[in-house]
């Protein structure tokens, strides 16, 4: 029997269109659009290509879009001035800083800078302490977004066994704060973890995001587990091809055998990661702008 695939791309649709419906009323409540700044260091290709598709899709949703692209080699010093300048800018609700930095900046202290009530990405200090302490605040997007899907897909998450594969700040982490705080019993394996099949095994819910292409294997699956593929990984082409194929983290072929429900790669996780983005913009501008936003509207 083969698993259930896990639609993101229509889910994350949905929810632009609610980020939309809601954008137009804060519009008119707040007599201004809620504003989002993306700023990207340097050139690289795929970071081009998140960026612009940011921008579109806020605009899209009747927000206004700043963007802010700067040089690869960009000193600390003025990076950090431009993250001041857009905490301090009223217009600016949400500041993402796209990620990774080129090595010669500090990352973490660029993203230390940004204004907590700004922070739609949760990456400060100030928002995961938030997230650790089950306190309101904002949320990464990848893992909220992979979070959405698993309770649109199963409901009350309370007392399933969750494995986390990878321990990264932008996903591992944060994913398995969360479904702890939905009661989830929750291990986070990585690199060191031992006998990792036998882990795997254990869960009714795998998220895997480790981004080493089709690591999961088929039988590591517990039959009937739902399985969230965070990984985007590109295969070398195959003959006569240029590009190679995009795939996860899981092995999709076998694991649909086995899983209850699956997200594919493309259009599973990936497509979520900018309409949570979207949201928590959203979220952002009417705290910021003290406009009541229906509870769990969005
Ligand atoms: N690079 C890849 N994913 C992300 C993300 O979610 N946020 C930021 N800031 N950079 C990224």
């Amino acid at each position: 029997m083969s698993a259930q695939i896990i639609d993101g791309k229509a889910y994350a649709a949905e929810l632009r269109s609610r980020v939309a419906e809601y954008a137009a009323t804060f519009t008119q409540a707040a007599g201004r659009k809620a504003g989002l700044a993306v700023v990207l260091v340097g050139s690289d290709p795929a970071s081009q290509v998140y960026v612009a598709s940011k921008a579109k899709q806020t605009v899209e949703c009747g927000m206004a879009s700043f963007e802010h692209r700067l040089p690869e080699d960009t000193v600390q010093a003025d990076l950090l001035t431009l993250v001041d300048a857009l905490n301090a800018d009223p217009a600016v609700d949400g500041i993402l800083v796209q990620l990774p930095l080129p090595k010669h900046l500090d990352e973490q202290q660029v993203v230390a800078r940004i204004s907590p009530d700004k922070d739609v990405d949760g990456l400060t200090p100030l928002s995961s302490g938030r997230l650790a302490l089950g306190q309101d605040g904002l949320v990464p997007c990848t893992p909220l977004g992979s979070l959405m899907l698993l309770k649109d897909r199963l409901g009350d998450l309370s007392g399933l066994d969750a494995v986390v594969i990878g321990r990264s700040i932008l996903v591992g982490k944060p994913m398995a704060q969360l479904l702890l705080a939905e009661n989830c019993t929750v291990t986070v394996a990585h690199s060191r973890t031992r006998d990792l099949p036998a882990v795997v095994r254990r869960a009714d819910i795998v998220v895997a995001a480790v981004g080493r292409p089709q690591m999961v294997r088929g039988d590591w699956i517990k039959p009937g587990a739902t399985v969230i593929d965070v990984g985007i990984n590109r295969l070398s082409p195959e003959p006569g091809q240029t590009k190679g194929r995009l795939v996860g983290d899981v092995d999709f072929a076998e694991a649909v055998e086995v899983a209850s429900a699956i997200t594919p790669v493309p259009g599973g996780v990936g497509p979520m990661t900018i309409a949570v983005l979207l949201r928590n913009a959203l979220v952002a501008a009417h705290r910021n702008a003290g406009v009541a936003l229906t509870e769990g509207a969005l």
